[in-house]
């Protein structure tokens, strides 16, 4: 038998010794072919082998030199490759004793050889975010460069953000139904950035914030981190429950109110005309601050574009209405660049907050910005032509593949919410990370901790192919069982 190896006596803990060869282990190993690099392609080999029992724990492996004249590589290539199965968990050395195959702490031995994808190598369901196509940057940068020279005898800083922008954005709202004058513009660095700006104008420690449950995890976190206390209101597959937002709004008076109508993310719905009336009707009642995030807006896959929120406010209703919105999701989040419409006295104080902030965002981000939203009416049909495409494939693949998994389709948006019909989402994510995707559980998006176990949301923001092999990835991760344990000690991040 190939993996066979050799005996020796006995090692110190009493366990029979045991050497596999060279010449033996590279018998064993698939052909790197043009696999790069060497030494990842190597360790992932050895690792497949360890999870698939066809090379046994506590076994040593070649020495360094051996396996390097065995597979004809150089030796750093095998002293790297060894380097990673340690760090992974599928080595363990003793100095001048040799390298010891071994199972990461908490895994299971499979009989299913597990990928080991590097987490760059996974493929990314984790952002909800979706990349622009090379030509389009190249030419806005075309558009973008001889602009910015023309900045360069200037100082450069802008807290407001670059006129020309502000006016962009200014025309972009009184286009879509809501008038609005470029002083009612703050140009910020991203949708996040403007949320962070007005917690810190408007909120103290331990203030009342209403939320959706669920929401966009970034925006709990901030709130989190501003040390407010989060009043949240459900956010069911059937919408919003507006009675239930009107009796928290008056029974909890909270400084502001956190909403996504357009496309919520991760739910994906659009709340009706005539519930935003009454949600504007109950805020001003109770003299909270409404802040509204349209960073989806554009995203209208089945339906018309919504107009603004704040058109449907009364004249007197209107100044409790802070919007916010992005260049992230419609065109791309690499720009960093965000805007808040709020009344003009507001925005003086947010540009105020902003100077302490980080003094204005980059000159040349803005220029690209401008570049793009002057091409809005050639470029966004595209954009939601292809987010079409690709839920399409999503769905079939999930329909074909995971058929216990079930959603209801969005009118907009990025993603799928999907009900996994039992509460596994962190332990599936965890077992997912393994088969080469990155997920996280429902639980990210809820405001309260321990809900939407039982969800995971699902971008289509990756191209049809990428889908369908996830959804591919998604099912070997199911089929090979959970892990036992489901916290996890790696970073978490998901925009
Ligand atoms: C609802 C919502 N708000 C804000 C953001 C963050 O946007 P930005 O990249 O502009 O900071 C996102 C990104 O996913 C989002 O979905």
């Amino acid at each position: 038998m190939a993996g066979s190896p050799s005996f020796r006596p006995v090692d110190r803990v009493g366990r029979v010794e045991r050497t596999l060869g060279g010449r033996r282990l590279a018998a064993m190993l698939p052909d790197p072919g043009t696999t790069r690099p060497v030494y990842r392609h190597l360790a992932q080999a050895i690792s497949a082998l360890i999870l698939d029992g066809r090379i046994a724990l506590h076994v040593r492996l070649p020495a360094e030199r051996d396996l390097a004249v065995a597979l004809e590589i150089s030796r750093p290539t095998v002293t790297a490759a060894y380097d990673l199965l340690r760090e992974s968990g599928y080595a363990h050395s003793r100095q001048g004793a040799g390298t010891w195959t071994a199972l990461p702490e908490g895994a299971r031995p499979s009989g299913v050889a597990r990928a080991l994808a590097p987490p760059d190598a996974a493929i990314d369901l984790a952002r909800a975010a979706p990349g622009l196509p090379e030509q389009v940057l190249a030419e806005a940068l075309d558009r973008a460069g001889p602009r910015l020279t023309e900045h360069a005898h200037t100082p450069g800083y802008h807290p407001y953000g670059l006129p020309e922008l502000r006016a962009a954005v200014a025309e972009r709202f009184t286009r879509r139904g809501l008038a609005t004058v470029p002083d009612q513009v703050l140009v910020t660095s991203g949708a996040q950035h403007a949320l962070t700006l007005v917690l810190g104008l408007l909120c103290e420690p331990g203030d009342r914030v209403m939320v959706e449950s669920p929401s966009y995890p970034n925006a709990l976190e901030a709130m989190r981190r501003a040390r407010l206390r989060p009043v949240s209101v459900p956010v069911t597959d059937s919408g919003w429950d507006v009675e239930i937002i009107e009796s928290t709004l008056r029974q909890a008076v909270p400084k502001l109110a956190f909403l996504i109508p357009d496309f919520h993310n991760p739910a994906g719905l659009l709340m009706p005309v005539e519930e935003r009336v009454r949600v504007l009707r109950a805020a001003r009642r109770a003299g909270t601050w409404l802040v509204i995030d349209e960073t989806l807006a554009d995203l209208a896959l089945d339906v018309p574009a919504p107009p603004p929120f704040a058109s449907h406010a009364t004249p007197g209703g209107i100044g409790q209405v802070i919007t916010i919105g992005s260049m992230s999701k419609s065109y791309w989040g690499g720009l960093r660049i965000g805007w808040l419409r709020a009344p003009a006295r507001l925005v003086t104080e947010l540009a105020g907050q902003r100077i302490a902030n980080d003094l204005g965002g980059s000159v040349l981000d803005q220029l690209l910005a401008l570049a793009l939203l002057a091409r809005s009416a050639e470029l966004l049909p595209l954009r939601l032509e292809r987010l079409r495409e690709q839920r399409a494939a999503l769905s079939e693949a999930l329909s074909a593949h995971l058929p216990q998994w079930t959603w209801r389709q969005p009118p907009g948006g990025l993603s799928l919410w999907v009900d996994l019909g039992e509460p596994i989402a962190s332990a599936f994510a965890e077992r997912a990370l393994d088969y080469g995707v990155r997920i996280e559980g429902g639980g990210h998006f809820a405001a309260d901790p321990g809900v939407f176990e039982q969800r995971l949301r699902i971008p289509y923001t990756t191209s049809a192919g990428t889908l369908r092999e996830a959804v591919q990835r998604m099912l070997a991760a199911l089929a090979d069982g959970l892990p036992l344990r489901s916290a996890t000690r790696r970073p978490h991040w998901i925009a």
